[in-house]
């Protein structure tokens, strides 16, 4: 049986004053120990955000890293910079990050590569345009995404790997997949983990939905057996995650 995992994204809001004050206001909120709940902040907000976690069941996660260990690459946040704080999560390949920073397939590829060789789990993300749904490409597109991502993955670190399946059209719209739509797909992806390694590997792995989860529609989404969390972003920022992270309840 597989726990399900609360992820937010934070996205670029919140600076850390207000990180520690909103993380103080939901903690008595996301308080249900049968759901991983994951804050993924703002790396400036990483440090002040796990102390105001202490003594909860909120780990905190970065929303980015880089794939090299040290060196000359201005601006970015190199693994063991997170590790050494305490780290254990890192979103990579979100869709802003390949639509406005240029991530590609590969890179996602060299940082999720780099994410394990640390020890941190990575939520890795795919999904497809809205185009691309109306073209019929849908499943296509993110058996790629999907089979590039886990180059070199061995079968003991993908069962460890979260994935998050967003679709581009329904990321801060309020257009919510369908809980039928977003099933479709998350299936699709652990068949994919399968032809990949074993079904073994497929039943461990966890897949998130994301793109306007919220409390309304979180727990219908959350009953699909290939649902196994969720990745919410505009929600995560207002008392109502503390109803998604309950769904249950
Ligand atoms: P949203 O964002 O919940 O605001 O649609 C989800 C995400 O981008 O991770």
């Amino acid at each position: 049986m597989r726990k399900k995992i609360i992820a937010g994204n934070w996205k670029m809001n919140k600076t850390p004053s207000e990180a520690v004050a909103l993380i103080n206001e939901l903690k008595p909120l996301v308080a249900n120990e049968e759901v991983d709940v994951v804050f993924c902040v703002p790396a400036i907000s990483i440090v002040p955000a796990m102390e105001a976690a202490k003594g909860s069941n909120i780990n905190i996660g970065a929303e980015n890293m880089y794939f090299e260990e040290s060196g000359a690459y201005t601006g970015e946040i190199a693994p063991n910079m997170l590790t050494d704080v305490g780290v254990k999560y890192v979103i990579i390949g979100h869709s802003e990050r390949r639509d406005y920073f240029a991530e590609t397939d590969e890179t996602v590829n060299k940082k999720v590569l780099k994410a394990f060789e640390h020890g941190i789990t990575p939520i890795i993300c795919c999904g497809e345009s809205l185009t691309q749904r109306q073209q019929g490409v849908t499943i296509d597109f993110i058996r790629q995404q999907i089979k590039i991502a886990f180059l070199n993955v061995t079968a003991e670190q993908a069962a460890t790997a979260v994935i998050a399946y967003e679709p581009i059209w329904a990321i801060g719209t309020g257009m919510t997949a369908t809980s039928d739509q977003a099933e479709e797909v998350c299936a699709a992806i652990r068949a994919c983990i399968a032809e990949i390694y074993d079904d073994a590997t497929a039943a461990a792995i966890r897949i998130q939905y994301g793109g306007s989860m919220n409390a309304g529609n979180a727990a219908e989404l959350l009953a699909k057996p290939d649902i196994d969390g969720g990745l919410v972003g505009g929600a995560s920022l207002k008392p109502d995650f503390g109803k998604i992270v309950n769904y249950n309840k």
